[in-house]
């Protein structure tokens, strides 16, 4: 490494560190006082309830953590609630927790979201969910942005019904008081599990009743566990504490009659040849210094050996098959300005993959497509939408990653998070607005300039072109948009081909053996 990758490494490592001290954040969910009062009532804390639930030694990718990050005062750490991925009696679940400690596991709109797009992943990689239920139901403050619109709460009741009605277990276990939406969850379960003495089910809580009907009753007579599994049967089992009840939870998976597809010719994990260690120095800070990515590549797949297609070909975007766990892939990845060549290179690409049935990785660096005379006269518009559409329609799985940039339509041709990717994960250097601070900020001032009847008034529009760098700084940094579940978490460069694996796994696993046959459209 020379002198230069060597302070692109330093200055990465402070932005890891970064991430790191946000991920505390994160897993310190409601913090000490509110943990200590869990544990008194005989609770344990979420992510120890998901230890407990997993099977020893195996691995947790856990999704989205640092949801709600810089939103609500900063109380509501991971937008209270965990979800994740991990393996439970053997079977790949979709893990979904309510943290009672932060706001008595009650839903804003970032924990809507968080817990709808947990199912959506479910459902396309074919997992069972497991719902770890504690949750007061809607964040009331907040009602009109968790409850009336689809993708609110109604839509993970959609989910969980029609999960279930295709084959897709929802289990749960309930561990604290889950009112109204918070007693949907168990109650639209196929099977759930209730503890006794914390458990609690009813639409209405006392408080409602009393409201409601005038009916003075206790929590626990109106909705306890031992009502529910001996009188209103709401619940199938009983556990006489929380372990217990987790235990009942790995017995139901383990009685699923669960076996998973996979068509990949798989192949023995080597890992890369080049220390995956030096992508930060790499790829470094400064978007506006570019990187070679296949030097990104050679640190991310096995053997550090890729099959390049048409190398001498529209060199802006690379196309290449790889393996990465031993699992086959497709990967486009930028290297500049897409252009009509690189555009029709990659639409190609995806149709060679679509027919090998390979799932496609999308590595994001990018400003857009190409502008100017030269550009549009060579129909840039026409073939940028060919890799749109591939992109599309593509019948493989895909996954993305921003490993730098996400600018315009470059977004789209990329796989950007409309585009439907199973996953979608950032780097810490990412950035993702419509365009970068610098181009938004001579525009609107153009724009302002133009509309202006006499002269511009010079300080007025040095303030316009502050204030819209300033914002667009601020909301294209990726703590913004994870916050915001644009993607599905910030990970760490050296952690990207590990979680790709999983990612690969998954894909494989939720794969049908007997698929029809795809042309080749040659572009
Ligand atoms: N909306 C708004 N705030 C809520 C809430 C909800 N649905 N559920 C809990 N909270 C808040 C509490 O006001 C409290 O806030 P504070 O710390 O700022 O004072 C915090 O979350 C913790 O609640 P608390 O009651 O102290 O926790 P708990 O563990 O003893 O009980 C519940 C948890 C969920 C059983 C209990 O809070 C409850 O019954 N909440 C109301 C449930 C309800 O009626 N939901 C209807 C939704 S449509």
């Amino acid at each position: 490494m020379d002198n230069d990758s060597d302070s692109r490494q330093q200055s990465y490592e402070k932005a890891l560190q970064t991430l790191r001290e946000r991920l505390q954040w994160a897993v310190a969910g409601g913090g000490d006082k509110l943990r200590a009062r869990h544990q008194e009532r005989g609770k344990i804390p979420v992510r120890e309830r998901i230890d407990l639930l997993l099977d020893p030694g195996s691995p947790f990718m856990e999704l989205s953590p640092l949801a709600g990050w810089g939103m609500h005062n900063g109380e509501v750490p991971a937008a209270g609630i965990v979800t994740g991925i991990g393996r439970v009696s053997g079977v790949n679940c979709m893990i979904i927790a309510n943290d009672a400690t932060v706001k008595g596991g009650s839903f804003f709109p970032e924990t809507t979201r968080k817990h709808v797009r947990a199912q959506e992943i479910a459902w396309e990689n074919r997992l069972p969910c497991l719902y770890l239920v504690d949750c007061g139901g809607a964040f009331l403050p907040q009602q009109d942005r968790v409850f009336p619109d689809y993708g609110h709460f109604g839509t993970s009741f959609y989910h969980q019904c029609r999960m279930s009605a295709e084959g897709l277990p929802q289990l749960s276990a309930v561990f604290g008081g889950c009112t109204a939406g918070g007693a949907y969850i168990p109650a639209l379960s196929d099977e759930s599990v209730m503890v006794n003495g914390t458990g609690r089910i009813h639409l209405g809580g006392p408080p409602i009743v009393k409201a409601a009907i005038s009916e003075v009753v206790d929590a626990e007579t109106l909705g306890g566990a031992s009502m529910h599994a001996r009188v209103s049967g709401v619940t199938d089992y009983l556990a006489m504490n929380e372990a217990e009840a987790l235990q009942r939870l790995r017995d139901i998976v383990a009685g699923l009659n669960w076996r998973p597809e996979g068509t990949a010719a798989r192949r023995p994990s080597i890992p890369p040849k080049f220390d995956p260690g030096e992508i930060p120095g790499i790829v470094g800070m400064d978007l506006r210094r570019p990187f070679d990515v296949k030097e990104v590549l050679l640190r991310m797949v096995d053997g550090s050996a890729l099959q390049e297609f048409k190398p001498e070909y529209g060199e802006t975007l690379v196309c290449a098959t790889a393996h990465i766990h031993g699992y086959p892939v497709g990967i486009l990845a930028n290297n500049g300005v897409l252009f009509s060549e690189s555009s029709l290179k990659g639409a190609h690409f995806i149709e060679l993959c679509n027919q090998r049935r390979i799932p496609l990785l999308f590595l994001q660096n990018i400003t857009g497509f190409m502008v100017g005379t030269e550009a549009e006269r060579g129909g840039i518009a026409k073939h940028s939408a060919k890799l749109v559409y591939a992109v599309a329609t593509a019948r493989v799985p895909r996954f993305t990653v921003l490993i730098g940039g996400s600018y315009g339509a470059g977004n789209y041709g990329m796989c950007g998070r409309g585009f439907g990717p199973r996953f979608l994960f950032s780097w810490p250097n990412s950035r993702i607005a419509t365009m970068s601070p610098e181009v938004a900020s001579t525009v609107l001032s153009e724009l302002r300039r133009a509309s202006l009847k006499g002269p511009a008034d010079e300080e007025e529009i040095r303030a316009l072109q502050a204030e819209t760098k300033r914002q667009f700084e601020e909301q294209s940094d990726p703590y913004y948009a994870t916050a915001r579940l644009w993607d599905d978490g910030i990970i760490e460069p050296t952690q990207t081909r590990d979680v790709l694996g999983i990612c690969l796994q998954l894909a494989d696993e939720s794969t049908p053996r007997f698929q029809g046959q795809s042309p080749v459209y040659r572009m």
